[in-house]
């Protein structure tokens, strides 16, 4: 069985950030995956210092030690897919996900994200709010990590170009939520695919 994890980057456990990755890990979960979701704001709660402040390099992972972060990081190392959610905010990834991004460092060190399927989900308040540059900038972050992006299915399975984009609420947004499952199936099917390249990580 394939690991996937969900990354929520709002603040918020229960918006429509939270709502829009639910859709997609289930559709993951029907296929046969095992899923798990992250919520940044719960992992960052316990920083001294809620950003990177390269306190060494290379990182020595000090500030992901028997705390939420590590423990979020730990299912990371385990996961074979990813979806990487985030708000829209001045057209770009919420600070607090840049802020959990930035302090994965360990993970790269380690390889830890290395051939991974990775996606991207992004919702705004504004229909045309800067979803797909926030797409974009997530999948900056993945491909640092050597994560592998997965985009348009075509047709059937038609997830978005570049990924799941939505309009707040998401529960309205019909057209979203279908997006949203179809992209869940495809990382589950490419996850399925590619665990032979995460074997390094056993
Ligand atoms: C600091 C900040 C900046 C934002 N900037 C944008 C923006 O550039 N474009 C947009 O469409 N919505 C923007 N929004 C609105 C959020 O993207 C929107 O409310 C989203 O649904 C929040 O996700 P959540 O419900 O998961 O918390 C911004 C919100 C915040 C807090």
């Amino acid at each position: 069985m394939v690991l996937i994890v969900g990354i929520n980057g709002s603040s918020r456990p229960k918006g429509s950030t939270a709502f829009l990755l639910q859709q997609a890990l289930g559709a993951a979960r029907e296929a046969g995956a095992q899923v798990e979701m992250i919520h940044v704001m719960e992992a960052l709660e316990d920083q001294k210092t809620p950003y990177c402040i390269q306190c060494s390099t290379p990182c020595s992972g000090a500030c992901s030690l028997n705390n939420n972060l590590g423990k979020a990081y730990d299912f990371l190392r385990r996961a074979d897919g990813l979806i990487l959610a985030s708000p829209v905010c001045f057209g770009t990834v919420s600070a607090q996900l840049k802020a959990f991004w930035d302090k994965s460092r360990i993970l790269r060190k380690e390889k830890a994200l290395y051939n991974m399927v990775g996606a991207g989900m992004a919702v705004g308040a504004s229909r045309f709010g800067g979803q797909e540059t926030t797409l974009k900038a997530l999948f900056d972050m993945m491909l640092v990590q050597g994560t592998m992006i997965v985009g348009d299915g075509f047709i059937e399975a038609d997830c978005g170009h570049h990924g799941a984009c939505a309009q707040a609420p998401a529960e309205e947004d019909a057209f979203a939520l279908q997006r949203a499952r179809l992209l869940g199936q495809r990382v589950w099917e490419v996850a399925m695919a590619i665990r032979i390249l995460r074997r390094h990580r056993l």
